[in-house]
Order: C-alpha cells, then structure tokens, then sequence
C-alpha cells in the first residue's frame, strides 16, 4: 500500500527548518542565548521591556530607545470596549481561550492587521504584549464580578500585570519575579507555538492570526501547559517524603512528570535557575517553604533520569512562584503567553522578512486506485 516512502521525522524531531537570529541553544549543555546574549546576564540584569526591545530589532537600546519603547508599551494598555464586551460575554472559560478569543477580537480593532511589512509586524506586536495583559488581567477581574482595573501608566510592564491582576500595587520584590518571569519565557526557537505561528505567517496571513494559533498551541501541558500541572503535582505529593513514591508509580504508569524534560535540552533548562531561588526566598516570606520543599524533593528523587537526559525545564519553579504570588492555577499558561509574545512576534517577522511556504509531507499508506462503488453495490 502507499507509495515509496521518504525518510520521515515523526514530531519533526531534530529537523532544521529554516535559519533564525532569535535565540541559540545548545541542548547538551544548557546553553541559551537571545540575540546573542545569554539568558543569565538579561535574566539578572534586563527588564523585559529591554528584551522585548532586543527581540524585535536585534540590539539592546540606548536609553532613548528604550523609553521610546517602555512608553509605547504604556500607551497600548488599553482595550477597545467592544473586547472587554465579549470578555464579560465568555467570563466563565479558561483564560487561555479567553486570551485566544480577546487576542483574535483585537485584530477587529487595529488599523494595521493586513499589513505584514516588518515595521507594521513589529508595531502590532508590542501593541499585543501590552494589551494582552489587559486581557488576561480584565477577565479575571470580570469573572470575579470585579471592574478590571484601570491600568497605571507609571508602573512598569510587570508591576502593571500585577496591579491590574489583583487591584494592589505590587512590592518590588514580586515585580522582580514577574519581570524575570517574562523574560525567561519570551522566546526559544522553533517550540510548538512558535512552529505553529510560523505555519501560519508562511501563508502570508497576519500577526494577529499567527499569535492566535500559538496561543492555542501554547495551551497544551506537553509545552506551555507544564507550570499548571506541576502545582497540581505538588500538591498531589503534599511532603517531600512522598516526592519519591510519586516519582516512581507516575513513571512507571507510563505517564510525565510534569516541569521534566525537553525536546532540546538534555542538561538543565538554563532558564529554570532564574526562578529557583527566587521560589525558596518567596516561600519562606510567604511562610510556605513546603512548596519549594517538595519541589526540590522531587528534582532529587528524578536525579537518576538525567542520565537519560532529563532535567527540570523552565516550568518546574515557575508555578510555585505563581502560586506563592497568590496567581490562581489556571492564569499559569497565560502568563507563559504573556511573556512569549514578543518571541513570536519575531518569529513571524523573521518568516516574513525571506518566506517560503511551509508545507512539509505525509507518508501516505492508505489504500491505492480503488474502483468507486455506487450506493446501490455496497454491503449495507
Ligand atoms: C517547555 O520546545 C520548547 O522550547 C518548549 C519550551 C519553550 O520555552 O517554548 O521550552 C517550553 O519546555 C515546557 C515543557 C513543558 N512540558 C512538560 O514539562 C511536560 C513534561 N515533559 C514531557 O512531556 C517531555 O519532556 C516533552 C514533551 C517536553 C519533550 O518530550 P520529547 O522530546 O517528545 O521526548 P519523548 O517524549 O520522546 O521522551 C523521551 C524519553 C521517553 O522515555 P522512553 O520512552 O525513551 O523510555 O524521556 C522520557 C520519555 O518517557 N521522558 C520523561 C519525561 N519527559 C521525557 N519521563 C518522565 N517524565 C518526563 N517529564
């Protein structure tokens, strides 16, 4: 049956697609670099406005060049009333399909969503990382029969997502953890979401559409989904004393241990040291140092899997952070959207800027040449 078959990557698996000046990552040894720099230097010493800056013209800012961007980020916070409508109207899904829903709305409301020239991509896109926050922290408000909260346009981006998510100015501590947050999470290469977002600026259609479908594709807990489930698990193992037990029966019934593991990295996630101290400091002020207890339980028990390659990724300790900030478990994935706009926004810039189709091949091995069978001749 089928035709002869061509050398197949099933899940694409260690396929080179294209060239990108994004991100590097070298997998075997933990090594990520956005633009060129490396993500222990902008994780301890940037802001995310820097890096969004950095993503999309492929150089850090001058001071002048950063304000620029900062107060156009600030300027954008803002939601057409027609979306905050449709969010009240869908106020009791997922955020994550709200995120989807208001993201695509957007493209109802901005002047420029034909245009796919770079500078007009680049524009759309930083409006998109300001007002998906409003998006993100409306609904929750909304579905707390709450008013969203007026943004503050002398709060930076994370201290406004904060703010605008709880109706509280936010300490600086916890503005840290959001800014770090958002930088670890603003882009790694060819990932499912960014692939996805590619697929679909490769046909010539627009930003909106394209962070649209990565939006959707983020959503599962095999990529951006992990940070959720591993809250979940924690609470499931409840003491580091369990941590080993759990590991065990959830491997050896077949299934994940969520915040493992990587398609790319086989040392750890380098992305996930950023927020790993920062979890065992907040748990302790919060006076729940069993969170990161259990964690790092569990990161000792899984040990003897690194020799198989399998290393804590960047969600392990992102939602013990989240949850330690007192951000409900289902606004984990948004927030890894939140973050991840800017990257994928690059992406489809860089599909734009030298585009060629992606449309890659099944091996067919269905049937072959069958003789049509009128209704009146089939078994019935
Ligand atoms: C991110 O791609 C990106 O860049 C994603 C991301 C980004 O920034 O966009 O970095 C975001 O990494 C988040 C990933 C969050 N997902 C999880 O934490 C879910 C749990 N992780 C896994 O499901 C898994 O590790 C994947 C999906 C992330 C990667 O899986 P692969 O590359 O398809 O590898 P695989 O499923 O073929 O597994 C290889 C082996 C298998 O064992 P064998 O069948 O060969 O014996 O490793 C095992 C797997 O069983 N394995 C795990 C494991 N992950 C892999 N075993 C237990 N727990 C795990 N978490």
């Amino acid at each position: 049956m089928g035709t002869e078959p061509g050398e197949i990557h099933r899940g694409l698996k260690g396929v080179y697609f294209d060239t990108s000046e994004a991100s590097f990552i070298d997998g075997s040894v933990g090594k990520l670099l956005y633009r060129g720099y490396n993500i222990h230097d902008l994780a301890e010493r940037s802001t995310f406005e820097e890096v969004t800056y950095l993503l999309l013209y492929g150089k850090l800012p001058n001071s002048r060049e950063l304000e620029t961007l900062d107060s156009t980020l600030r300027a954008n916070r803002g939601l057409p009333q027609e979306v905050v409508d449709i969010i009240r109207l869908i106020k009791n899904c997922h955020p994550m399909d709200v995120l989807r829903t208001g993201l695509s709305a957007l493209a109802a409301f901005d002047p420029e969503v034909e245009d796919k020239s770079i500078d007009a991509t680049r524009r759309k896109g930083i409006r998109l990382t300001s007002q998906a926050v409003s998006i993100v922290t409306s609904h929750h408000r909304i579905r707390q029969d709450l008013d969203p909260v007026t943004p503050d346009l002398f709060l930076n981006h994370a201290a406004n997502f904060l703010y605008m998510l709880t109706g509280q100015k936010p300490m600086d501590q916890e503005i840290n953890l959001m800014d770090v947050d958002f930088i670890i999470h603003a882009e790694h290469g060819s990932n499912a979401s960014a692939f996805a977002a590619r697929v679909t600026a490769s046909t010539m259609s627009d930003l909106h559409s394209a962070v649209v479908t990565g939006v959707g594709t983020l959503k599962g807990p095999l990529h951006g989904g992990a940070a959720e489930s591993v809250m979940k698990m924690a609470q499931d193992i409840g003491d580091p004393s369990n941590a080993e037990n759990y590991a065990r029966t959830t491997i050896e019934n077949g299934e994940r241990i969520m915040g493992f593991g990587h398609r790319v990295y086989r040392a750890e996630d380098p992305r996930a040291r950023h927020l790993r101290e920062r979890a065992r400091v907040l748990g302790e002020q919060k006076g729940e140092p069993h969170w990161f207890q259990i964690l790092t339980s569990l990161q000792e028990v899984m040990k003897p899997y690194q020799n198989k390659g399998i290393y804590v990724n960047v969600d392990f300790f992102a939602g013990a952070v989240y949850h330690l900030l007192g951000i409900p478990e289902d606004l984990f994935i948004p927030i890894f959207a939140l973050g991840r706009i800017p990257g994928w926004t690059l992406q489809c810039m860089e599909q734009y800027e030298n585009n060629v189709l992606i449309r890659p091949l099944t091996q067919y091995t269905g049937e072959m040449d069958l003789e049509y069978i009128p209704m009146g001749d089939r078994k019935q």
